[in-house]
Order: C-alpha cells, then structure tokens, then sequence
C-alpha cells in the first residue's frame, strides 16, 4: 500500500477532530492505547467479510443497529442486555421472514464520537466547545466539561472491553434463549392495527423452535452460539490510529477497535484523512452516502471512492449505506445504484431511513416519523428490485428501552408524547416496540423482493 502508515492520514486535512489545548498529553494517551491489548480479532473481521460478502450475494441480510451514540452513564448491564435482545429478537424476525442468515452488526462498544455542524456552541452569550461525544468531552455546558480532554479516550476504550466482555458472555451464557417468543414483551401488538399478522409472525417463529428443538433433541440455547458483530464510525482517528495493528501470520493492518468501521457523510472527502486513514486497512468498510451531493456528483464520488477504498473488487469489502430519506429517495437511489454498477465493482447496499428522516417536533426536539422510516425503507427495496439490484440489510438507531424519541409506531406517539421519556444526547432512536415492528415490516418486504 504505497505511501500508508496508520499515522500517515496526520498530513492531511482532518475534518470533525477535536482542539485539545494539550497535544502532548494526547500522544502519550495515544502511546498508552496502543500497548493495550486490541478488542476484537483479525480472525473475527475475516468472517464478518466472509459474511458481508455473501449478502451481497443474497444469501444473508444484514441488520446494524444500535444508539446514535453510546454514553459511558450508560455503559450498564440492562442497557445493554436490552439492546442486544432487541436486536436479537428483531434478527430472528428477519431469518423468519427472509429466509436468509442475519448478520448481527451493533453500533456499539465504541460508538463514542459524533461529528458537529458547527465546532463551538452559544447560549447566554457563552461560547464553547461542541459537544463531540462521551470520548471527547461531556455533554454539560461549562468550560472544563466542554474541554476535549484525551483521558477520556482511554475510559471510552475501558467502557467498549467492559461492553464487549459483557456481550460475549451474555452470547456465550445461554443468552440466546430468548430467541423463545416466550421471553418477548409484545404488548404492543394489541394496539396495532396489523396485530393479527403480527401475533402470526411470532407464532409461527416460536413453532419452528419448538420444531427444532424436538429434532435436535437440545434447547435451541445449546445449539447455536449467535455471532455479534461491532461497529462504529470511524471519526476519531487517533483512537483509531492506537487500534491500528499487524497480525502474526496475516499480511496488512487491521483496525482491531472494531469490526466494522464506517464513513461517516461529514467526513467523506476524498482527499481527506477518514479515507486516506481507512485505505490501508483490511476491516470490511462501510461509506454513508446521502443527498448532500448533487445528483450528478454521485457517480464520480463513488468511482473515485471505490479506486481508493475498493481497488481490488474484494468480496465483502465494500457496504454502501445510503440515508437519503423519504422525500430524496426516489431520487438519489437510482443514481447511486447506477453509479455503483458503472463501476464493474461489487458492493453491498444497506438502507439507513433514520438520518434523512430527522426533523424537529413541535416541541423542538429533534425527532423522527415512523412512517417515514417505514417508507423510505419500502421505497428502497422498490428501487431495487426495478433497478436489477438488491438491498440487503437495514441500518437503524435504537434502544431496547422504552423511549419516546422517535413519534408513530402501534402506540401511535405523538409530538406531545416525547418529552415524557426523551433521553437521547444526539439523534431519536427507535424504542423497542418500533424496532420490532419494524423489523417485521422488513422481514415481510424483504420476502416479496424480487432479488
Ligand atoms: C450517524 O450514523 O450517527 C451519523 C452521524 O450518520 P451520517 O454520517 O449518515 O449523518
Ligand atoms: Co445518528
């Protein structure tokens, strides 16, 4: 890889980076990380790719899911045991309904660092820093907290292993015993008005269990270890610099903070340090694509971004996840898709229908429609199928906890709802009754697809 080091994105321009006013005192923590043991393996990322690769073959579908941004206040157990049964319970959904293997993916164990529209924020005549996430600097409005302070790289990286650990032993200990209906907490589905289909769904996926387990003669928790991946954006770049390893007996440099690194819209430029840092390394990749584009710079874009991030075609290697939104999709989806097949280069597509859905309440909060959700994510599977290609998998924020972040949904959450449980520091995450049904509403689109 000519001209690349894990340090060589430093000579050029790095967008979305802290101003520590201490930059000693950065590289020493830099230096302190990266003697630190990694926290996910080469050999693991090697079979996410494997995996990544065969969706994009339409034989797996992949679900990423998880907060916006983690908080370290909620580095808990049952917050995190209630996302990963979310998540679980939305794959078993999908491997119902697609009738394909699920790629487990979490924003999680490492999704600490946001990108800002601005760099400083005011109130009261007060200016300071933005808040950039947990790893960076806290979210309360006073000088000290508000000052990137690198110390909090290393306690971001002790939270992510305190996650990780955590989930590996929920996946390891049984955990998978909620794939049993019995354990879900599907209240909600009497308020729907698709609430028959749903109860089929559900009943129909706890008698292939009891099926399976009456062949095997084992509890389904015995059979089948599930596999969890991790991802995060990859903003951060000296964190992910630290993280940055050679492997005994495999040839190039893995990002071992996670498995799945992606671009984020902010942070795209081609000439830029996110993609010359991501170049180098052998992690499966994902880019964000958006409307902040015009139409006609959609196809250079990606054939650029596939010379430098795709050179080698790589099966696996490549994950487009385009976040258009409802109103956009029409029109950018096609483009992209076209754009992605000029190239001669696979990819994988995943639909993000959460950030071109934001919008503000009419309380002000930061909010999004379950329909529009919905909607773009139906929309995109009809610009698939038209366009001869295929989405395979969905990208979504979301909590297992009973949020009211995002309105609509079976409870139908309105406007005037959301205050009551609005806890997220950045963007509306779907609550664990909208993930679920969502995930059904994708399992039955995915089914019709052609592809
Ligand atoms: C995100 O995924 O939280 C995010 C900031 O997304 P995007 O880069 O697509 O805006
Ligand atoms: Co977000």
């Amino acid at each position: 890889m000519t001209g690349w080091s894990p340090t060589s994105w430093q000579k050029k321009h790095a967008l979305q980076q802290p101003t520590y006013p201490d930059i000693d005192h950065l590289d020493r923590v830099v230096s302190q990380l990266s003697q630190l043991p990694p926290l996910v393996s080469s050999w693991e990322i090697e079979s996410l790719k494997t995996q990544l690769a065969e969706a994009a073959d339409g034989e797996r579908f992949l679900l990423q899911g998880g907060d916006c941004a983690e908080s370290f206040a909620d580095c808990h157990p049952e917050v995190i045991a209630a996302k990963l049964k979310v998540l679980l319970q939305m794959s078993l959904v999908l491997v119902h309904g697609t009738k394909r293997r699920v790629i487990r993916v979490g924003r999680f164990a490492g999704q600490y660092a946001k990108p800002r529209s601005s760099d400083t924020e005011t109130k009261d005549g007060t200016t300071l820093p933005a808040y950039r996430g947990d790893i960076i600097n806290e979210h309360a409005f006073e000088k000290t907290a508000r000052t990137p302070n690198p110390e909090l790289l290393l306690r971001g990286f002790e939270r992510a292993a305190l996650t990780l650990n955590f989930i590996r032993a929920l996946i390891d200990g049984g955990f998978a015993s909620l794939h049993h209906p019995e354990y879900w907490d599907l209240d909600f589905v009497e308020h729907s008005s698709r609430g028959t289909e749903y109860q089929n769904v559900v009943e129909s996926i706890g008698e292939s269990l009891r099926f399976m387990e009456t062949l095997c003669g084992v509890p389904i928790s015995d059979m089948n270890r599930v596999d969890f991946f991790t991802s995060h954006e990859a903003l951060h770049l000296s964190y992910e610099q630290a993280l940055t390893r050679t492997v005994p007996r495999r040839t190039g440099w893995y990002d071992l903070s996670t498995h799945f690194p992606w671009l984020g819209l902010r942070t795209s430029q081609i000439d830029g340090a996110h993609i010359e840092f991501l170049r180098g390394i052998q992690n499966p990749l994902a880019i964000k694509v958006g409307p902040n584009m015009a139409l006609d710079e959609i196809a250079p874009y990606i054939k650029s971004i596939f010379d430098v991030l795709h050179p080698e075609n790589e099966p696996g290697r490549m994950t487009i996840i385009h976040r258009f939104g409802v109103e956009k999709v029409a029109d950018y989806l096609p483009v992209l898709i076209e754009a992605v097949q000029k190239t001669g280069k696979k990819a994988l597509f995943c639909c993000d229908p959460m950030h071109g859905n934001t919008q503000i309440s009419s309380g002000g909060l930061k909010t999004r429609r379950f329909d529009h959700i919905l909607e773009e994510v139906e929309r995109s599977f009809e610009i698939h199928d038209l366009t001869g290609s295929r989405l395979g998998g969905v990208h979504v924020e979301l909590t297992g906890e009973n949020v009211t972040e995002c309105t609509g949904g079976a409870r139908g959450i309105q406007d005037t709802d959301l205050e009551r449980a609005y806890k997220t520091q950045v963007d509306p995450r779907l609550n664990y009754e909208q993930a679920f049904e969502l995930a059904i509403l994708v399992a039955h689109r995915a089914s019709q697809s052609s592809s």
